[in-house]
């Protein structure tokens, strides 16, 4: 069930929303107006890190914005300078760019790679880009995306992509064979909005190869499975290559809206003054955010155990539902998980919302969980005792 917003809102009916309203949250928990609590499964989409009201954060955030929210690029700002260093630090590239959203982050991805291209005396770049992916929602990472439904009333699409099945290497050699228009391979690592669907690792190390053999640039959009949200800092690190373009939104800011490229040295120098810009990109309230959600993630081990408790939930679940084949598979890395059905299920999101649990579902049939980092294995425990009986009566 959806609420049509048509009548009196003045807000555009760009989202099926459910009809709660949010007031508040702490911890992995929220409240909405009329005073019910839900465990937040879903953490904003991957954006909620640190959960809700965080004490760490929260005071540091005050302290900022009472310092200065913002101020333009035409100066020096030193949160952003601070920034670009740890994410340099723990990505091992060396370079970023700071804008305010995913899309932002995946358009300037897109104009590094034609530049790249443009900069080798190539006039028409092409960029692989894979089935089922999603980049954003502005006509370039629309036309990026892999899915007719976000591209549908909006063609004329951009030009200048080659889209290729994911895991298979000998696929993306045909596609581009004998083209010497290709400048870059664009992919999730984990593809989000398709229903948590991982790029194998031995497959990212075919590409790396591939991208070196070739003058490539490898980019991988890390905007839904960045920031530690696989357990490790970035969910290409799993397969132990570093990719040279690294697009990061979601989850750097704690809730607050950032957009980062973090770009290693192929690719950090493409860009000259005039080139690319954002009036809100980097500011100090943004990039405060960043610096404060890595500090605390670091003081807290917050990546470590997004692993740890992202396994335990995996299992758990697994455990729970065995002997359903109804639930047909529960994937995903960490805290970024995927529990697949046998059957369309769109109408559970709103089951368990009335149940206090927020989910979503991706690709019709798969419940996306990608709550805070934060959450325990105590908190696993009650959300599975929130899940299982509302999907158990649903498969029955
Ligand atoms: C992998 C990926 N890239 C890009 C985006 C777009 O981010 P935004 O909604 O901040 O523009 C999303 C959003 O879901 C995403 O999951």
């Amino acid at each position: 069930m959806t609420a049509t917003a048509g009548s009196t809102s003045h807000v555009m009916n760009t989202y099926g929303r459910l009809p709660i309203a949010m007031s508040h949250g702490e911890g992995i928990w929220v409240w909405d107006t009329e005073g019910r609590k839900y465990l937040d499964g879903l953490g904003g989409v991957a954006v909620n890190t640190l959960g809700h009201a965080h004490p760490k954060l929260v005071p540091a955030l005050q302290e900022q914005v009472a310092k200065m929210i913002h101020c333009s690029n035409y100066f020096q700002i030193p949160n952003q300078e601070a920034l670009g260093t740890k994410l340099a630090e723990i990505s091992g590239l060396t370079n970023a760019f700071f804008c305010s959203t995913g899309l932002e982050a995946n358009e300037c991805a897109i104009k590094l790679a034609r530049k790249f291209g443009h900069d080798k005396g190539i006039e028409r770049p092409e960029i692989v880009v894979y089935e089922h992916a999603f980049h954003g929602r502005s006509i370039a990472t629309l036309s990026a995306t892999g899915n007719v439904k976000v591209q549908k009333g909006f063609a004329p699409l951009t030009e200048g992509f080659i889209r290729v099945p994911l895991n298979d290497i000998e696929a993306l050699k045909r596609a581009t064979e004998g083209n010497p228009n290709v400048v870059a391979v664009f992919l999730e690592t984990i593809q989000g909005e398709a229903g948590i669907v991982p790029m194998r690792w031995d497959y990212l190390r075919q590409v790396r190869a591939l991208c070196d053999q070739q003058d490539w640039l490898m980019m991988v959009d890390e905007v839904q499975c960045g920031m530690g949200r696989t357990g490790k800092w970035f969910a290409h690190q799993w397969a132990g290559i570093k990719p040279d373009v690294m697009p990061l939104a979601k989850g750097l800011g704690s809730g607050v809206p950032i957009g980062a490229v973090v770009a290693g040295p192929r690719a950090a120098n493409i860009f000259q003054p005039g080139n690319h810009g954002s009036t809100f990109g980097g500011n100090p309230l943004a990039t405060r955010a960043g610096l404060e959600t890595i500090r605390i993630m670091e003081e807290e081990g917050i990546v470590e155990h997004a692993a740890q408790v992202g396994d335990y939930l995996k299992q758990a679940l697994q455990t729970a539902f065995a002997g359903m084949p109804a639930v047909r598979e529960v994937r995903g890395q960490g805290l970024m998980l995927g529990i697949v059905l046998d059957r369309s299920c769109g109408d559970l999101q709103w089951k368990l919302a009335q149940a206090g649990l927020l989910v979503s579902i991706q690709a019709d049939s798969v419940i996306r969980l990608v709550p805070p980092l934060i959450i325990t294995e105590a908190e696993c425990d009650q959300l599975i005792a929130l899940l299982a009986p509302v999907l158990k009566e649903f498969l029955a």
